[in-house]
């Protein structure tokens, strides 16, 4: 592929943004002046359908060009960058560009002013925010060194070298020189009840937060929380579904199923049955969303075996777990609950909650933070709490 065959692929992904009501006119200037495979590694892995796809930019140079312009993610770290674990998780990645440019929009930038941003990876998104509001108004964080040392590469090969790329981690307050952004926005995830409340201190009083969430259970959001005058907390709605790679402190490490269940199963566990399908919830982001919020200590795991799927479910505190037997065409699905918690019950009592208030959206729900490190989640108003609260 030509570098106008790249022009004519930009142009294509661009109208495609457009298309989809994530630009703005100013935001599209800007995705049009930023080429996007100029923060590309010479080997990553588009990740298409749920498959990462190698592209090596000697191998397959139209491949490589012609990867950076879909609407896809661009994988350009695995494991942390530990090559000898393999490739298991992917750790640093180019967003998706609908997510980039939605984001972007969510965080309703000003010409001048001044951005924090957490999670930097190949830089691109410090990229864009760097055209809009000026190099030198631009701060990004980001965890792993190697990756930071790319960016900081990338950006100075774009134009941008502006931009302050530091190493730390970005939910630590004394990352950075101080100094209020009007601005932040994550590019990683954090969970619902640990949005990190450093955040509180580092945007000025009126601006806005915008950070993917996450729950443990499944599901995520983008939450957009404008911080309140006395800087004491920070409000708003989420905007709609995300699903961006965990802050590296917070990834959860599942105790083996032994440390639930010694013996075999099912145990001393007791037996009954249930209407409602596992695989109901697991199908919807959104409804993983809602019991996620609700009980975020709980987590599931999903084992296929011929037709049967069994979900087990487990709490953080390892004092309970369950199983439901999901069988295609069943009406009834056999369910077993073993230790202090019904696990099972609670999970169909939060399905049925988010069911009866008419199966609210993301938008529906909003978050509020405060200094004491409360993390509310609502639905519909701040007065109306969807989960228990937290500390
Ligand atoms: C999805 S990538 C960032 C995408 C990027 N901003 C872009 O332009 O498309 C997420 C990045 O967050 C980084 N990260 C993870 N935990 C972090 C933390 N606690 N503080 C700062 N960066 C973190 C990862 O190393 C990774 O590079």
């Amino acid at each position: 592929m030509s570098a106008d065959l790249g022009e004519a692929a930009r142009r294509v992904l661009v109208d495609h943004l457009a298309g989809a009501g994530a630009l703005d006119a100013g935001w599209r200037a800007v995705f049009e002046a930023v080429p996007r495979h100029l923060f590309l590694p010479p080997v990553y892995w588009e990740f298409v359908d749920g498959s990462a796809v190698l592209r090596d930019r000697a191998a397959d140079p139209d491949g490589w060009l012609a990867g950076a312009y879909r609407d896809t993610p661009a994988i350009t770290q695995w494991d942390d960058g530990d090559e000898v674990a393999g490739r298991r998780d992917f750790t640093s990645s180019l967003s998706m560009p609908t997510m980039v440019a939605l984001m972007l929009r969510d965080l309703d930038v000003e010409v001048g002013h001044r951005v924090r941003e957490v999670g930097t990876g190949p830089g691109f998104n410090a990229a864009l925010l760097a055209h809009r509001v000026g190099a030198g108004r631009v701060v990004s964080v980001e965890i792993d060194k190697a990756v930071a040392d790319l960016a900081r590469a990338n950006l100075a090969a774009a134009g941008l070298g502006g931009v302050r790329v530091l190493v730390g981690d970005g939910a630590d307050a004394t990352v950075g020189e101080g100094g209020r952004a009007d601005r932040l926005i994550a590019t990683c995830s954090s969970l619902v009840t640990d949005l990190p409340l450093a955040w509180l201190d580092q945007t000025c009083p009126g601006g806005l937060i915008v950070a993917p969430t996450a729950t443990l259970f499944g599901g995520g959001a983008v939450a957009r929380l404008q911080v309140a005058d006395d800087a004491r907390s920070a409000s708003g709605r989420f905007t709609g579904s995300s699903d961006f790679m965990r802050m590296r402190q917070q990834r959860y490490q599942a105790p083996p199923v032994d440390a639930y269940l010694p013996g075999e199963w099912p145990g001393d566990a007791q037996r009954s049955t249930t209407d409602l399908d596992p695989e109901a919830v697991g199908a919807s982001w959104l409804a993983q969303f809602a019991v996620g919020t609700r009980l975020p200590d709980l987590y599931y795991r999903r084992a296929p075996y011929r037709e049967t799927v069994t979900w087990w479910f487990f709490d953080t505190a390892v004092t309970s777990w369950a199983t439901v037997d999901s069988v295609p065409g069943a009406d009834e699905y056999d369910v077993r609950q073993s230790g202090p918690r019904r696990l099972w019950d609670e999970i169909h009592a939060a399905w049925n909650a988010w069911d009866k208030a008419g199966r609210p959206g993301y938008e529906r729900f909003g978050l509020t933070v405060t200094r004491a490190g409360q993390r509310t989640v609502w639905l519909d108003d701040p007065g109306h709490h969807w989960n228990p609260p937290t500390r």
